[in-house]
């Protein structure tokens, strides 16, 4: 029924984590299942995110892990999934978890999803008799849209599937349903021989790839479509826009019109699994010189130095899981535990910091 004839890329997983955090315990990998009437297989109902963890020269850091688990809360409170994990619950078990690995880099994969009551099971949309589930996986994951990517770029497509208008569903929360408008995109683009498709939000103005958010450099200002343009709140994109302020790039929030992606001097993607990947055309048009731009590799390569743990980031971005290692350069060299909660703690202390995962005002 479908042209086989898309190029699927999908990255090799070379090794993947042997224990599952699962509501504050670890359990084998081969135990981490669930039931096939669970609520969220029928009804999509899970929130959930992507999060990278580096390998510096002081071992395992994770990229920006209050910030990812600050949006999976917020991801939860607004599908109203009452839960009782903290902050700092999340981000202690994220990082017992990639000590117990013994990876020097990986993604971390945490959901939160309505699960099955097998004592009371409960098969309506209704979600709130189904009980909650958390679990937090992590393997070790390669570059997303290919190997070549990032340094030679992409070709896209513009889909012809718009991104989820606000009030449907909204495109803040990373929920697992949002992704089947994801996947739409995604299958449409690799059938047509392209790597990624590029949503156009329901007013007909650029949202963002299927996985990624997207930036435009023209005249030397870098663009991007705002919240209102139903974007993911992505963190690389608020990492991109800080990376700009201390370059002296002006960044802007903007609608973004679909021309505007042919006429561009560079595009790139913005996102954890894609961290920076330039893009070379949009629907056989050639972006700029066709290949990575100035601009865009400047930025590339500020944010890779800064994931390396090379450069001083902006903020205090890098949380090394290595209890004696230091923290990023300039930074008072502590140790990364949040709030000192012990490994596998199932303490339920309030989080100090509230914090902001909302794109950077930038206007
Ligand atoms: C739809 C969508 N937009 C944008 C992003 C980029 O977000 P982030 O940089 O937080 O990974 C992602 C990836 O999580 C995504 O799935």
């Amino acid at each position: 029924m479908f042209s086989k004839e898309g190029k699927a890329k999908d990255v090799a997983t070379p090794r993947i984590c042997d224990v599952v955090w699962h509501d504050g315990q670890f359990i084998d990998w081969n135990d981490a299942r669930v039931h096939v009437m669970s609520h969220v297989l029928h009804y999509g109902s899970s929130i959930f995110e992507g999060i990278r963890c580096y390998a510096t020269k002081d071992g395992p850091a994770i990229f920006r892990l209050k910030e990812h688990m600050q949006r999976f809360l917020n991801s939860a409170k607004i599908y109203r999934m009452d839960h009782q994990w903290k902050l700092d619950d999340l981000c202690n078990a994220s990082i017992d978890l990639v000590n117990r690995s013994g990876l020097e880099q990986c993604y971390i994969r945490p959901i939160l999803f309505r699960s099955l009551d097998e004592a009371r099971p409960a098969f309506g949309v209704n979600p709130f008799p189904n009980p909650l589930a958390c679990y937090i996986g992590a393997w070790d994951w390669g570059k997303y849209l290919g190997d070549e990517a990032i340094e030679k770029g992409v070709d896209v497509c513009v889909s012809t599937w718009n991104r989820l208008t606000p009030n449907s569903m909204p495109a803040m929360a990373k929920s697992g349903a949002n992704y089947m408008n994801s996947q739409l995109i995604k299958m449409e683009a690799l059938l047509n021989g392209f790597a990624e498709g590029i949503a156009l939000d329901d007013r007909g103005y650029v949202s963002e790839g299927s996985g990624e958010n997207i930036f435009v450099v023209s005249g030397g200002i870098v663009l991007t479509p705002p919240l209102s343009s139903s974007i993911l709140p992505g963190i690389t994109r608020d990492s991109v826009i800080q990376i700009c302020h201390e370059l002296g790039i002006t960044v802007k929030e903007r609608t973004i019109q679909r021309a505007a992606l042919y006429v561009a001097d560079e595009l790139f993607f913005s996102g954890t699994a894609a961290e920076i990947t330039p893009i070379r055309s949009v629907d056989r048009i050639t972006v700029g010189t066709g290949g990575r731009g100035e601009v865009t590799e400047r930025i590339q390569s500020a944010f890779f130095d800064v994931t390396k743990g090379e450069r001083k980031a902006p903020g205090d971005w890098l949380t090394y899981v290595k209890a004696s290692k230091n923290s990023q350069p300039g930074s008072n060299g502590q140790t990364e535990r949040v709030k000192g909660v012990t490994p596998s703690s199932n303490s339920r202390t309030e989080p100090v910091l509230k914090y902001q995962t909302a794109a950077t005002a930038i206007d």
